[in-house]
Formats: C-alpha cells, sequence, structure tokens
C-alpha cells in the first residue's frame, strides 16, 4: 500500500525501502504459492521459513521440511506446536532424497537457506553436490510457474566453494524452460547473504 505524508500542504509519496533479503525471499513465495498446494522447505533449521510455507499452503496444503540435523528438527517442530501447525512433514534426512519423500504430487516452490543452523554447529554446513543434487530433483517436480528460492549464505568456511557451484549450475539452466534471478546488495561488507530464485517457464 502507498503512504503518503502531508508537508507544506502538499502530500508526498511515502519512500519504502528496497526488501531485505528474507521478506524478499518470502515475497518471492507469497508470490506462487496458493492455499492447498504442496511446497518444500529443504533446509528448515529453526523452522522459519517451514512455519512461513505452512501459512501460505493452510490446511489443504502440505509442507516437505527436510533438514539432517535432529537439533533443527527438534527446533522446527518446536516452532510449529507454539502455532498449532499440522501440515508440515517433518524429515529428518538430506534434501538430495527429496524424490523418495515427495512422489505422487507436484511443488509451486521450495526455498533453501545454505549454510549452517544458525546457533548451532556452524561446521555442518549444505554442500555444493548436495545441494545442486536437490536442485535438480526439485526442479523436475516444480509446476509451471513455480519457483526455487536460495538464500545464500557463504561468509562461512566451504560457503564460497558452495556459492560458486551453485551460481555455475544456475547460470547454465536452460533460458527457454527457467528464468534465474539474482538478488543482492552489492555494498554491504562481510559477505551478505543473496537470493537466488529459478522460476520454470514451462
Ligand atoms: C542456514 S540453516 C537454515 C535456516 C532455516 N531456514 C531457518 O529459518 O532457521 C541451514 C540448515 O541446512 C541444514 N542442512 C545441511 N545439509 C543439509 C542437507 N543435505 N539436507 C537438508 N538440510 C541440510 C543444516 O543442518 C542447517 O540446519
Amino acid at each position: 500500500m502507498l503512504k503518503y505524508r502531508r508537508t507544506q500542504n502538499t502530500f508526498f509519496r511515502g519512500v519504502i525501502n528496497m526488501k531485505a533479503i528474507i521478506p524478499f525471499s518470502h515475497q518471492l513465495l507469497e508470490e506462487v504459492v496458493r492455499e492447498g498446494d504442496s511446497v518444500i522447505d529443504a533446509t528448515c533449521g529453526n523452522g522459519n521459513d517451514t512455519l512461513k510455507l505452512s501459512k501460505l499452503v493452510g490446511d489443504t496444503g502440505k509442507v516437505y521440511a527436510f533438514d539432517i540435523q535432529k537439533e533443527a528438527i527438534e527446533q522446527t517442530k518446536g516452532l510449529l506446536a507454539d502455532h498449532q501447525i499440522n501440515n508440515v512433514n517433518l524429515i529428518h534426512d538430506g534434501h538430495e532424497h527429496v524424490a523418495s519423500y515427495v512422489k505422487e504430487q507436484l511443488i509451486s516452490a521450495a526455498i533453501f537457506n545454505l549454510g549452517y543452523l544458525p546457533k548451532g554447529d556452524h561446521s555442518i554446513i549444505t554442500t555444493p553436490d548436495t545441494t545442486i543434487k536437490a536442485i535438480r530433483s526439485m526442479l523436475s517436480l516444480l509446476t509451471t510457474k513455480g519457483r526455487i528460492v536460495l538464500v545464500i549464505y557463504h561468509g562461512h568456511k566451504g560457503g564460497t566453494t558452495e556459492k560458486n557451484h551453485v551460481l555455475n549450475f544456475c547460470t547454465e539452466l536452460d533460458q527457454k524452460q527457467y528464468q534465474v534471478l539474482q538478488y543482492q546488495f552489492i555494498n554491504q561488507i562481510n559477505n551478505p547473504p543473496f537470493v537466488i530464485a529459478i522460476e520454470k517457464l514451462k
């Protein structure tokens, strides 16, 4: 909604800041996810994206949420319980095994947060091979106009390697089949995260 403020008898259009990375990643999901959809949180961590997705798909939808760490699964379980959420299938396994869990339906969106679990063990990180294997599998599950959103944290050890692999993979996706967006603030210090979004065209 446009905001207006009154100055010296004149109405000026209010200034709205460019969206930060997490709100922007959520906006990309909001634009394509509808009630009743199936969707994936590929790295549930503390459960924030899982909660977001579960609200978007509603009671008739389904969220598949993956994490390799028991701690992350428990954290997410607790957050969902606090919000009385019952439409999430929490999967204590790597997202690269998605094909074993999501079999009979297409997904309208998936989100990855690459890196380590905040407040967790910083040595347990997402890795290029498993991330790219998972993206490939999820592309084949994606509906037309569906999106895979990647929030790429890369300041940690191993982060640059994963970032480069993912960027190479995404850059080479066929532009007739997918459009790929990069959203990044380029004047911030300390390797800030950025967003890559893949949208399936047909
Ligand atoms: C940056 S955190 C996710 C943050 C989360 N989205 C949140 O809102 O708190 C990355 C997570 O990916 C998980 N992870 C690492 N490798 C994975 C894999 N192969 N499959 C699924 N999760 C993985 C880590 O355990 C960690 O919890």
